[in-house]
C-alpha cells in the first residue's frame, strides 16, 4: 500500500502587521469587540503589488528548502486559493516556472477557506494511486484585496498569507483518511458577487467585496465541523483520544473551541494562530501547520487533524500521521 507523507512545510507572510487599533481608525470597532468576538488581534496584509503568486512561491521555497527537495523533483502542484494574481494561466502554474519545476502538472483548487484541505485531498489520491512521487501543496491568498474597507463587519475578520507542504510517495503512514464536502445551496451565506462571466460594475472595487451573515456562517460551520470530525475518525479507523493535535481553519477562536470540545480535546492541544493571521482563508491551516511545525509543538510521529468550512459551503478534513 502507498501513503502519502508530510516530509516538510513552509509559510509566508506580508511583512506590513495591521493591529486592532489600527482598524479603530478607519471604521467603528474597537479592538474589545473584536478580540472577544474572534480571537484576532492583528493580521498582516499585502503591500501593493505583492501577490497571492509572490506569498505562494516564499511558502513553497521554504518548505523545499526544509524538505531538502529541488524544484525539478516535483511532478505535481496543486494550489489552494480563492484569490488568484491572475484568471489563466493558474497561480500554480506561475509558481512552478519561478520555482524551476517547468513540466510537472500544476492547478489551482477553489474551494474557499477549505482550498488548501481540498487541495491535501487531492494530492493524496494522486500519490495513492502511484501517479505522482513528490508534490507540492500550497494554500495562498490576498483576501483583503476583496475586502470592503468600509465595511465593519467584514473587514475586521481577514488577512494574507501563505503556507506549503512537500508530500512524498512512502510505505508508511502518512495520511490516513481525507474529506470533502461542499453544499452549493449555502452561496448567499458568504460569496463575492463579481468575477468574469459576472462582470465587473461601477461600485467602489469594481463590485468585488464580500458578502457574508456572519451569525448564519458561525451556526451551520459549529454544526457541520461537528459531524466533519465523526466522519474522519471513523475513516481512519480512529477515536477521538488518538488525535495529537487539532490544527483547524483559523476564522473564530469561537468556532475552533467547539470542534475541540467536540473532540473532548483541551486548548493545550489546538493550535491557535488565528489571534496573530486572522482569517487567511486557504492559507490558513498550512500557516497553522507550519508554525506548530517550527515552534515544536508536533513533533514527528504525532496525529494531526486539519479541518476547514468556507464559503460554498466547502468543508474539509485530513487526519495523519506527521
Ligand atoms: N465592530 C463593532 N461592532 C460590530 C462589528 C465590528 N467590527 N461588526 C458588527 N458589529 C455589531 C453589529 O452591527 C451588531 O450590532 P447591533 O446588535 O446593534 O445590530 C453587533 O455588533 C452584533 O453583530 P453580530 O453580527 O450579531 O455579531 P456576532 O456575535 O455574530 O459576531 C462574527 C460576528 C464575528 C462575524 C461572527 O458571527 C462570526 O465569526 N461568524 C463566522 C463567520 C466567519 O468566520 N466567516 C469567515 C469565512 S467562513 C469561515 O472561515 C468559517
Amino acid at each position: 500500500q502507498i501513503y502519502s507523507r508530510i516530509i516538510a512545510t513552509g509559510s509566508a507572510l506580508p511583512e506590513r502587521v495591521v493591529t486592532n487599533v489600527d482598524l479603530e481608525k478607519i471604521v467603528d470597532t474597537s479592538d474589545e469587540w473584536i478580540h472577544s468576538r474572534t480571537g484576532i488581534r492583528q493580521r498582516h496584509i499585502a503591500a501593493d503589488g505583492e501577490t497571492t503568486g509572490d506569498l505562494a512561491f516564499r511558502a513553497a521555497q521554504s518548505a523545499l528548502e526544509a524538505a531538502g527537495v529541488k524544484a525539478s523533483e516535483l511532478d505535481l502542484i496543486v494550489l489552494g486559493t480563492t484569490t488568484p494574481d491572475i484568471i489563466f494561466p493558474s497561480t500554480a502554474c506561475l509558481v512552478q516556472h519561478r520555482l524551476g519545476a517547468n513540466g510537472c502538472a500544476a492547478f489551482d483548487v477553489n474551494a474557499a477557506c477549505s482550498g488548501f484541505v481540498y487541495a491535501l485531498g487531492i494530492a493524496d489520491k494522486f500519490i495513492r494511486s502511484g501517479q505522482s512521487k513528490k508534490v507540492l501543496v500550497i494554500g495562498a491568498e490576498t483576501l483583503t484585496r476583496m475586502v470592503d474597507w468600509s465595511d465593519r463587519q467584514t473587514c475586521v475578520l481577514f488577512g494574507d498569507g501563505a503556507g506549503a507542504v512537500v508530500l512524498e510517495a512512502s510505505s508508511e503512514p502518512g495520511i490516513y483518511a481525507t474529506c470533502l464536502h461542499a453544499d452549493g445551496g449555502f452561496k448567499e451565506l458568504l460569496y463575492n458577487p463579481v468575477g468574469v462571466s459576472v462582470g465587473f460594475n461601477d461600485e467602489p472595487n469594481h463590485g468585488v467585496r464580500i458578502h457574508m451573515s456572519g451569525r448564519e456562517v458561525f451556526k451551520v460551520a459549529v454544526k457541520t465541523l461537528d459531524s466533519l470530525v465523526g466522519e474522519t475518525l471513523e475513516a481512519a479507523g480512529m477515536v477521538e483520544s488518538q488525535i495529537d493535535w487539532l490544527i483547524p481553519h483559523q476564522a473564530n477562536l469561537r468556532i475552533i473551541e467547539a470542534t475541540a470540545k467536540r473532540l473532548n480535546m483541551s486548548m493545550e492541544r489546538v493550535i491557535v494562530t488565528v489571534d496573530k493571521h486572522a482569517n487567511t482563508s486557504s492559507g490558513s491551516v498550512p500557516l497553522a501547520l507550519d508554525y506548530a511545525v517550527r515552534s515544536g509543538k508536533v513533533q514527528r510521529g504525532q496525529n494531526l487533524l486539519l479541518e476547514a468550512f468556507g464559503g460554498g459551503f466547502t468543508w474539509a478534513s485530513a487526519l495523519l500521521r506527521y
